[in-house]
């Protein structure tokens, strides 16, 4: 990632700009907010190296039925197994490329999501769809999910039961996808993927492992959060460059 992709990432995420005040320095210092540059494609997806292994197949006992994906995304439309299908105006299913190397799983679907159907099409999404842009990806590159398919009233977290209901449509996806590498982003994705109450503040800037699969997971803040904290928004450009960097070293 070259300092000008770096300049264009923080930009698009609002993060404030500080630049040296000699021109031609090298050492950039904070205390002097720039002109942004006109916008500029983002970097190049040839960065992130081509998939090389295959994902070991351990997630099939996680989902004896084995769905396609017509068929889990009709089981998912239909689903009552938890009370927010009495709540819900459209389940969530996901969207983006089913073959994707990037997986991004957020929390639940909030109201503009459970209108339209769609994850993260609100606020917290348009800052997402920045942050993989500026880490060179598209939207459509990526496949975007939740932890759960329908919204949680009043953007409540969602309760144990209902993760438990939702998870095996996840594990499924998960598993049709093979991605090469899990994006949890917020505390509730990244507690429920691995499995701990450690706060997100500690679970972001390193590598795990999704359960047993072998895929790396990095977890990072929810947009959302981005939004009333942007100082953090530094410390997700990190995570982001932590991952890009990950799939370097595991594909190449
Ligand atoms: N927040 C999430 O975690 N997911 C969405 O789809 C939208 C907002």
């Amino acid at each position: 990632m070259t300092r000008e992709q770096q300049l264009q990432y923080l930009e698009a995420m609002g993060v404030q700009v500080w630049t040296a005040r000699h021109a031609g320095s090298e050492a950039a210092i904070e205390g002097e907010p720039v002109t942004p540059d006109p916008p500029v494609a983002a970097a190049s997806v040839a960065e992130i190296p081509a998939p090389v292994a295959p994902v070991p197949d351990v997630l099939d006992e996680a989902d004896s039925a084995g769905l396609d994906w017509p068929a889990l995304e009709a089981r998912v439309s239909e689903c009552t197994l938890c009370e927010l299908h009495n709540s819900r105006t459209r389940t969530v299913f996901g969207v983006g490329n089913r073959s994707a190397d990037w997986l991004v799983i957020g929390e639940a679907p909030g109201h503009d999501e459970d209108q339209q159907g769609e994850p993260f099409v609100g606020r917290a999404g348009q800052l997402l769809n920045a942050m993989l842009r500026a880490a060179g990806l598209q939207r459509e590159q990526v496949f975007i999910a939740n932890i759960l398919k329908c919204r949680p009233p009043n953007n409540r977290d969602p309760k144990p039961d209902e993760v438990a209901c939702c998870e095996p449509y996840l594990l499924r996806q998960i598993e049709l996808i093979r991605p090469r590498l899990i994006l949890a982003v917020g505390r509730i994705a990244a507690q429920n993927l691995l499995n701990t109450q450690t706060p997100i503040g500690k679970l972001r800037g390193e590598v795990h492992q999704f359960r047993d699969t072998g895929i790396p997971l990095i977890a990072t803040y929810h947009p959302a959060y981005l939004l009333r904290s942007p100082t953090e928004k530094r410390k997700s450009w990190q995570d982001l460059q932590l991952a890009l960097r990950t799939l370097r070293e595991q594909g190449t």
